[in-house]
């Protein structure tokens, strides 16, 4: 007889580790474990519950009060949020997002003494450029994105890694381990991609913005170790925790660097030949979008490529329902930005931009399962919540 394979998220004590990594006690490991499964339940077994709920009962509702199906996400989710077991997923997914920030800053924040010290300890001379009288972006500065307390700016103390060290830390739990031991499977996915389709490809200098604490570019970093790699970032606490953590991790060919990647202007003209994003644009705005797409263009040297990473744009081929689920973040997880990054003509953007209609590019990527993880998972080719994710490219590949 077949035994039931195990296929919920993996222990929180297979998570990557390196020296600022956060030490758990055993009942606050537990508690992150409890968290990885009640996300599952909620993405396993009650969310589908709200798609037929959606079917069964709040789409012919709206049906009949309006005579015709809802056409728009903003009409599905008004419908939605009136039924109860909406509510109730709703409810304890926002939940699930305030507790795994509470439980990460009940590890950090009794040991962030130690952690600052080992991270003084660690930067490597040279590795880190910061600038204390930088203030975060107003378009962002007041919000505590996906409920993380400070958000990516928070400086508690001097020489803080608080923010940085929550986010590392639960990171695993919030993805299930879907994004690998180290929370980079963007960047793998990315590398993978590279790899693939421009096999002989040897970049000299990369630019990675928006870096947080620079999980998605060590893979880049790992695989190019040839190449300088120039990662930006505003939040001064990420950077420091991300330069900790790389030089832990063996990574010595990257500089972090405290810019606002909408004016970059210490770096000159045509200076990198691949310049990349992965999860950053969603937390811009329109108008820093913009800047930043101009500063791409300025900064790729001819015949370099950019890219970025996201999730895909809510276009009509991808029906209402689905729109107004992975738009719940926007209302319901502090992300300001994050419906109308899915609505912009991101192609028309990097066009007014200065890229040429037929330099545009477009892809996808996977983040590859980490094995260590998901030991069968290379056999697996289903799409499976808890081992693969998958992001749109948008990018350009600009004439040499
Ligand atoms: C969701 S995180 C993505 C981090 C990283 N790219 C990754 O894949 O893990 C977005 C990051 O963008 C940064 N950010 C937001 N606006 C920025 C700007 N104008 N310039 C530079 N960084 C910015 C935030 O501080 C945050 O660390």
């Amino acid at each position: 007889m077949n035994q039931p394979t195990y296929d919920g998220p993996p222990d929180y004590r297979a998570v990557g580790r390196h020296e600022v990594f956060p030490e758990t006690s055993h009942d606050q490991t537990e508690r992150y474990n409890f968290l990885a499964h009640l996300n599952r339940h909620l993405a396993h077994s009650v969310m589908p519950g709200v798609a037929e709920a959606y079917a069964a009962r709040v789409e012919p509702a709206f049906r009949e009060t309006h005579g015709r199906p809802p056409s728009r996400r903003r009409e599905v989710r008004k419908a939605l949020a009136a039924d109860s077991l909406h509510q109730t997923w709703s409810a304890l997914r926002r939940n699930t997002m305030e507790m795994r920030q509470q439980a990460g800053l009940s590890v950090v924040l009794p040991q962030l003494g130690d952690l600052i010290s080992k991270a003084r300890h660690l930067i490597p001379q040279g590795r880190l450029r910061l600038k204390p009288e930088m203030q975060p972006p107003e378009y962002i500065a007041a919000v505590d994105h996906h409920c993380m307390p400070g958000s990516y700016y928070a400086e508690r103390t001097a020489d803080d890694v608080s923010g940085a060290a929550n986010y590392d830390s639960g990171m695993f739990v919030t993805t299930g381990g879907m994004l690998g031991r180290y929370t980079d499977g963007g960047g793998r996915g990315v590398v993978e991609y590279i790899q693939r389709h421009n096999p002989d490809w040897r970049p000299r200098r990369i630019l990675d913005l928006g870096c947080g604490l620079g999980h998605n570019v060590l893979p880049m970093a790992a695989a190019f170790p040839n190449a300088e790699i120039v990662a930006v970032d505003v939040g001064a606490p990420m950077l420091r925790y991300g330069t900790a953590r790389a030089a832990s991790l063996g990574i010595d060919n990257v500089t972090f660097v405290q810019a606002d990647a909408t004016d970059l202007s210490e770096f000159e003209d045509g200076s990198f030949d691949w310049i990349q994003s992965t999860m950053f644009l969603h937390e811009t705005s329109c108008k820093a979008l913009r800047r930043i797409l101009a500063e791409c263009r300025r900064l790729i040297a001819p015949g370099g490529l950019v890219i970025h990473i996201e999730q895909p744009r809510y276009d009509d081929d991808m029906p209402v329902f689905e729109q107004a689920m992975r738009d719940w973040d926007a209302f319901n997880n502090n992300e300001p930005f994050w419906t109308k990054l899915h609505e912009v003509d991101l192609d028309q953007y990097m066009i007014d931009a200065g890229f040429k209609p037929e330099e545009l590019l477009h892809g996808g990527v996977t983040a590859p399962p980490d094995g260590a993880l998901f030991p069968d998972a290379a056999e697996d080719d289903a799409e499976d919540y808890g081992r693969k994710a998958a992001w749109h490219i948008t990018g350009a590949r600009v004439a040499a």
